[in-house]
């Protein structure tokens, strides 16, 4: 196994060319977690430690105690966060998150502000930015790129670790790890998310917090996808095939209300109109029938979830937030505790924190 991840005997060519389970392996170090870059590298085990890791450091999060001892596990480290796509939550989860485990951050957040808009290129920026950072967490409009850039630092004397935090219309792997860290804690009681049939609906051909979420639900046993788009904006055939080749059952449909009533959890999502080739080309289609109001409460059952990774539009009503079952601003809390118990795994500080029996 290598010691960086997609070593010197792969070009970026041929490591682009494989399979995501084949990518996810060679970016592998000597078998721990270093870079997050595909939701294809997590595996039931994984999950499970991350979740109750996050619920530890959520814990020891309560006390001033707690957070000074938080406070001193990476104080020697420091993070960039290179954004360069809008962002609310996820930036400011990760940012929490390091600020949680006490590493520094610098951010860019716009490209005229860096030497991009001189011409330099990403890799040459990242490289810069390994330079001061000891983790770089990066969003980005371009997929694929946070992998390239994983693979462009391994060819160098500082090969630190790169998350991504969304990347294109690809995967937005730590979106997803939130998601299930949400359903574990939701169905607890109700043993776990084995067994479950999730609904996803609205733009599942561009979202990328689905195709994560989709790939990260085959690590369960009986897990059953449902998802309900327009045609034009169905789960895309290479998801498919990775359910197909786990063995996942799933249905594709499109009327929303006839799934509804099966569905442990409901994973809502806005239309990626950013991504039209014509402007207004989503504007055109029957979007209304894809949208969570009131009358929908009554269609769920008692015990399911209704989600949302956000930002929403009109596809979920105000009126429905509160709701019991409506658990998309718990999500994004969970979001700061998956992400730090995610920091705290890269970076081998998870011991001292399941040991931590402070005041
Ligand atoms: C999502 C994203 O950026 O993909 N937002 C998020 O990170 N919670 C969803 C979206 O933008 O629709």
């Amino acid at each position: 196994m290598s010691k960086t991840g997609a070593e010197e005997s792969l070009t970026w060519e041929e490591l682009r060319e494989m399979g995501p389970r084949e990518r996810a392996r060679e970016f592998e170090v000597y078998g721990r977690l270093f870079h997050v870059l595909l939701a294809q590298q997590f595996d039931r085990a994984l999950l499970d430690e991350l979740g109750v890791q996050a619920t530890r450091i959520r814990h020891i999060a309560k006390s001033k105690a707690g957070m000074d001892f938080l406070r001193s596990q990476l104080s020697h480290k420091t993070a960039m966060l290179y954004f360069t796509q809008p962002s609310s939550r996820t930036f400011l989860s990760f940012h929490s998150a390091c600020q949680m485990l006490g590493m520094k951050t610098v951010e860019v957040r716009d490209t005229a502000t860096s030497s991009e808009i001189k011409g330099e290129t990403q890799e040459d920026s990242i490289r810069t930015f390994s330079s001061f950072a000891d983790v770089v967490i990066m969003r980005t409009a371009v997929g694929g790129l946070a992998e390239k850039m994983a693979w462009m630092l391994s060819h160098t004397e500082r090969p630190i670790p790169i998350i991504n935090a969304g990347s294109g219309k690809d995967q937005h792997p730590t979106q997803a790890l939130l998601d299930v860290y949400t359903l574990q804690r939701s169905f607890e009681k109700r043993g776990g998310i084995d067994n479950k049939t999730v609904l996803f609906v609205g733009d599942l051909a561009r979202g990328r917090t689905v195709r994560s979420l989709a790939q990260l639900l085959t690590n369960y046993r009986g897990v059953r996808q449902l998802f309900v788009a327009p045609p034009q904006l169905q789960i895309g055939a290479d998801i498919l095939e990775l359910l197909d080749a786990a063995g996942v059952q799933y249905e594709l449909g499109d009327d929303f209300e006839a799934m509804l009533p099966r569905a442990d959890a409901i994973y809502m999502t806005r239309i990626q109109d950013e991504w039209d080739q014509q402007a207004g080309e989503s504007r055109q289609l029957d979007l209304a029938r894809y949208n969570f109001g009131v009358r929908h409460l009554k269609l769920m059952l008692p015990h399911a979830v209704l989600m949302h990774p956000l930002p929403r539009r009109q596809e979920i009503a105000t009126e429905v937030d509160g709701d019991s079952r409506a658990v998309y601003w718990r999500q994004v809390r969970n979001g700061m505790w998956v992400r730090a118990a995610l920091l705290a795994r890269i970076f081998n500080c998870c011991g001292p924190i399941r040991e931590f029996h402070g005041a």
